[in-house]
C-alpha cells in the first residue's frame, strides 16, 4: 500500500493543511541534504547529476528561507566522512561551491545574503576555499539571511578541537577546570556567534544526525522527509515550518 510520502511524491506536490504564521518562524534552520545519489539512480542518471540538481535545490531553499524570514540557514554540504567516497565524486562535490557561487553570488548579494562557511576548511582544495572566501568577503557586511555552508564539517572533530583548545588553556594555567562552562564550549565551536538550530530538516528518508551539530541540536525540533534533496523546494520548507509551529518547545521544562 502506498504510504503518505509516496502519495505526495506521486502527486508532485505537498499537502497544505494549515497556514504558516509569520509570528513563530524558526531563527536558525539547518538541513542535512540527503538523497542526491538515490534521486539520480531512480532516473538512471550518474550520481553527480543528483548533486548538480542538489545545487539547484540549495538555491530554492535559500530563496525560500529568505522569503519566510529565517535568519540563518545552515546546509550540510560535505562531511568529514564524505572523503570516503570515490575520488571523482569528491572532486565534483568540491567543485560545486565554485559553480554555485559563479551562478548565484550576484543575486545573493542583491538579496543582502551573508555567505559563511564552517568546517575544517584547511583540508579543502584551494579552488573551493578561494570561491568561498570571495563570497564570504563580498557579503560580509550584508545584514539579511546568513547562508552557512557546512563544508568538511564533522561535529565530533569540532568538539574534540574545542576540548583541545580548552585543555591547552588549563595546562597553561590561564583557567582552572572549574572555570569551564557550557558557554565556553559553545563559543569554542564552529558555530560560535550563531544561535543553535531551532529546526533541523533531513531529506532522503534516513532518521539520523550523521555527525551534524551534535551539541547544537540538543533542543532542535527535527523534521524528516522521504523526499530526495533535489526534489526539495519552497513548499516543503513551508510544510516543515508549519509542522515546527505545531510543536511545543519545553527545553526540559513544563509548558
Ligand atoms: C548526500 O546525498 C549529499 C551530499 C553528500 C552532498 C550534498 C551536496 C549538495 C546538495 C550540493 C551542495 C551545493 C553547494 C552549493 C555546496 P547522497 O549523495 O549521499 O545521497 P544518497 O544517500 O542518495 O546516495
Amino acid at each position: 500500500m502506498m504510504n503518505l510520502f509516496q502519495f505526495w511524491r506521486k502527486k508532485g506536490k505537498s499537502p497544505q493543511t494549515t497556514e504558516l504564521s509569520t509570528d513563530n518562524i524558526p531563527k536558525h534552520v539547518a538541513i542535512i541534504m540527503d538523497g542526491n545519489g538515490r534521486w539520480a539512480r531512480r532516473l538512471g542518471l550518474p550520481r553527480i547529476v543528483g548533486h548538480r540538481n542538489g545545487m539547484k535545490a540549495v538555491k530554492r531553499a535559500t530563496i525560500a528561507a529568505d522569503e519566510f524570514g529565517i535568519k540563518v540557514l545552515t546546509l550540510y554540504a560535505f562531511s568529514t566522512e564524505n572523503w570516503k567516497r570515490p575520488k571523482d565524486e569528491v572532486e565534483f562535490l568540491m567543485s560545486l561551491p565554485q559553480e554555485f557561487l559563479a551562478l548565484e553570488l550576484e543575486e545573493l548579494i542583491q538579496k543582502n545574503v551573508q555567505v559563511r562557511m564552517m568546517g575544517h576548511t584547511e583540508d579543502l582544495p584551494q579552488h573551493t576555499i578561494k570561491a568561498m572566501e570571495e563570497a564570504i568577503s563580498r557579503t560580509k557586511d550584508n545584514t539579511g539571511l546568513i547562508l552557512n555552508f557546512a563544508l568538511n564539517y564533522g561535529s565530533r572533530r569540532e568538539i574534540t578541537e574545542c576540548l583541545r583548545d580548552i585543555t591547552r588553556k588549563v595546562a597553561a594555567g590561564e583557567i582552572s577546570p572549574e572555570d569551564i562552562t557550557e558557554d565556553m564550549v559553545q563559543s569554542g565551536l564552529l558555530t560560535a556567534g550563531l544561535s543553535d538550530p531551532d529546526l533541523l530538516i533531513r531529506t532522503g528518508g534516513e532518521l539520523r544526525l550523521s555527525n551534524f551539530m551534535l551539541w547544537q541540536t540538543a533542543y532542535s525540533e527535527f523534521w524528516f522527509t522521504e523526499l530526495y534533496w533535489p526534489e526539495f523546494g519552497r513548499e516543503h520548507l513551508r510544510e516543515a515550518l508549519i509542522e515546527y509551529q505545531r510543536r511545543t518547545r519545553r527545553y526540559g521544562g513544563l509548558s
